[in-house]
């Protein structure tokens, strides 16, 4: 299957629910993603045939420090190296425009979450006591430094 990685646009927020409520037991809301896609610096990956949106990764810049909110890939869609091709070609991006730290949260049983950002290069370097809901859980704190 190919695919591009493009910029999020607001026209894409139905499909990206879609994804996010086949995903997570708690997911983002129409208004937080909005809101990311309007302020944050996020990106989408797009069936070149159908032009389906079938993954998407959140974030934000502040200053030289990324910080990785949310990442998806439709469950059809998993397993095909889509969210390591989003995820890397972010940092690409961000890595030109002087950002040299990522980091990110992930609950401390994800495991296919887990070996995708050490898979990239993501060190745990903290633990967030019961920073998750629904189950209560803890968190990982992950980071890359370029
Ligand atoms: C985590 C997630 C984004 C991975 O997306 P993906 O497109 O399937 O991942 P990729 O195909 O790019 O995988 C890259 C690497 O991640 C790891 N990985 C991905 N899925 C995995 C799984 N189910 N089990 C173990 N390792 C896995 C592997 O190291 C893989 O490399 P390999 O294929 O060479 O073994 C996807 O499973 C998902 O959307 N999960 C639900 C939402 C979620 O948990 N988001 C993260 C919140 S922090």
């Amino acid at each position: 299957m190919e695919f591009e990685i493009v910029k999020t646009k607001q026209e894409h927020l139905v499909e990206i629910l879609k994804i996010e409520e086949e995903l997570f037991p708690e997911p983002w809301t129409a208004e937080f993603f909005a809101y990311e896609i309007e302020q944050g610096d996020s990106l989408v990956a797009k069936e070149l045939l159908t032009g389906e949106i079938i993954g998407y990764v959140c974030g934000w810049a502040v200053l030289d420090e990324y910080s990785i909110t949310n990442v998806g890939v439709g469950k059809r869609y998993q397993k095909q190296g889509i969210a390591k091709k989003m995820i890397t070609h972010l940092m690409q991006k961000k890595l030109t425009e002087k950002v040299v730290v990522f980091y990110l949260e992930v609950r401390e049983t994800n495991i296919p979450a887990i070996n995708l950002y050490r898979n990239i290069g993501f060190q745990t370097i903290a633990k967030r006591l019961k920073y998750y809901r629904n189950p209560v859980e803890d968190a990982l704190v992950m980071k890359y430094q370029s």
